[in-house]
């Protein structure tokens, strides 16, 4: 049997430690859907057309350790504003959602665009401010010094041009359940959601 959760909202809100945990919770495969366009947005570092890279995305892409930088973040909204990148990897997304055993899928448009009937949809956000912090601290925890202002304004121009560009832009979905994570920790945040989806599957 399948069943999606569907886990959107902003950069850096705790979708991805959440996803894991609510993953790993209920023996659920996870896919990172950032990871995709942060790869598309990578190879087009060494000149492929972002619609090539789209259409050429293999699993080894996705190994790349370049990923997660600052670089590979802006490029992943860039190319992620172009219609015919988004369809070109909605096959993959819309497949792993509907896998058997259940799936748990963040990014910005699954409750909206990959999977409108996902069993349990989520909409996970957090003030700027918080979230520049801990994306700061995340980052200084990996050896890379940025600083908060640095880290914020990232994030609001990747926000801004996801929310507002013409296809699949980021917004909850109208049935998704906002968690607005400001004042929890991540472990609060993790049990909240599980207790959610308990209820709903209950
Ligand atoms: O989740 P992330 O920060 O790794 O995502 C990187 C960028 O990819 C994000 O700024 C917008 C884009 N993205 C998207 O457009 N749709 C998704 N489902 C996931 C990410």
């Amino acid at each position: 049997m399948s069943f999606c959760i569907a886990i959107d909202g902003p950069a850096a809100a705790g979708k991805g430690t959440i996803s894991k945990a609510v993953a790993a919770h209920f023996d659920f495969a996870h896919l990172d859907t950032g990871l995709l366009y942060r790869a598309v947005g990578a190879k087009t570092f060494e000149g492929f057309s972002p619609i090539e890279a789209a259409m050429a995305l293999t699993a080894d892409d996705l190994e790349r350790d370049d990923l997660r930088s600052g670089d590979a973040g802006q490029a992943a909204s860039r190319v992620a504003a172009i219609p015919e990148v988004r369809a070109a990897l909605v096959d993959f997304q819309q497949a792993f959602a509907r896998r058997e055993g259940g799936a748990v899928l963040d990014g910005r448009d699954i409750g909206t665009v990959i999977c409108p009937d996902a069993e349990v949809k989520l909409y996970v956000t957090a003030s700027d401010e918080v979230r520049a912090e801990r994306r700061q601290k995340e980052l200084a925890g990996k050896g890379e010094t940025v600083s908060v202002e640095e880290v914020l304004a990232d994030l609001r121009e990747r926000d801004e041009r996801d929310a507002a560009r013409a296809t699949a832009p980021l917004k909850p979905a109208e049935d998704a359940t906002v968690i607005d994570t400001t004042e929890m920790t991540i472990d609060e945040a993790v049990a909240k959601v599980i207790a959610l989806i308990e209820a709903r599957r209950a």
